[in-house]
């Protein structure tokens, strides 16, 4: 059995994804969703999905270890960040290491860092020109999306496509592929899980 905490900072429609994609597997639970935001519209569907929400103070995150009794009391062995906007402090990032993927809209390394994040993404991306653009999900370290990748998508960005167009097409992806990504690496003997390379595609 494996237990998963999704952190999630804002509307949840991955965490909801991946909460129905598990909700009938007999080996994998997402057990709890953690926020940092505490009217967080993902902490109420948590709790009608019947899996736990907490909130997530700053301090408590950065000043002590406490996020890592909980999850530890819980016996959380995988956390995925999906929309999570904090960066990770050193303890859990050790903590985890190779059991903690997050999700990005857009191929990394492009438009990665502080800041990019939802609609800067796609702006950035439609300021830029690009032809095409995707999601990246990649294991997490201590800076902000330069963890192994461990799985990209693409899409086709037409000409008239506004920032809005493009993240409707980039968060097709995210719903279409995230949650069986985290299945694959779920299934995966722990030495593998810490190998990217055992699962780049
Ligand atoms: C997702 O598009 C995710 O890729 C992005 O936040 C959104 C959350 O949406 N994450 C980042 O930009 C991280 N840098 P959701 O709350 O509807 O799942």
């Amino acid at each position: 059995m494996a237990n998963i905490a999704i952190f999630a900072s804002g509307t949840g429609t991955n965490a909801a994804k991946i909460m129905e994609y598990f909700r009938d597997n007999p080996n994998i639970k997402v057990c709890l969703v953690v926020s940092n935001k505490e009217n967080a519209p993902v902490l109420g569907l948590a709790q009608r999905n019947g899996i736990e929400p907490m909130v997530l103070s700053r301090a408590a995150f950065y000043e002590t270890e406490t996020m890592l009794d909980e999850l530890k009391v819980r016996e959380i062995d995988f956390i995925v960040l999906a929309g999570f906007l904090w960066l990770i402090p050193p303890y859990l990032v050790r903590a985890f290491e190779g059991k903690m993927v997050n999700i990005h809209p857009a191929l990394l390394p492009k438009y990665g860092g502080k800041g990019m994040y939802g609609m800067n993404v796609h702006r950035a991306v439609k300021a830029a020109g690009d032809a095409e653009t995707g999601i990246t999900i990649h294991y997490v370290n201590e800076r902000f999306d330069e963890g192994d990748a461990v799985f990209q998508a693409r899409c086709v960005v037409d000409p008239n496509d506004s920032p809005e167009d493009i993240a409707h097409k980039v968060q097709k992806l995210e719903h279409k592929h995230f949650a069986p990504v985290i299945e694959r690496l779920l299934a995966m003997p722990d030495h593998q899980q810490n190998n990217p390379s055992n699962h780049k595609k």
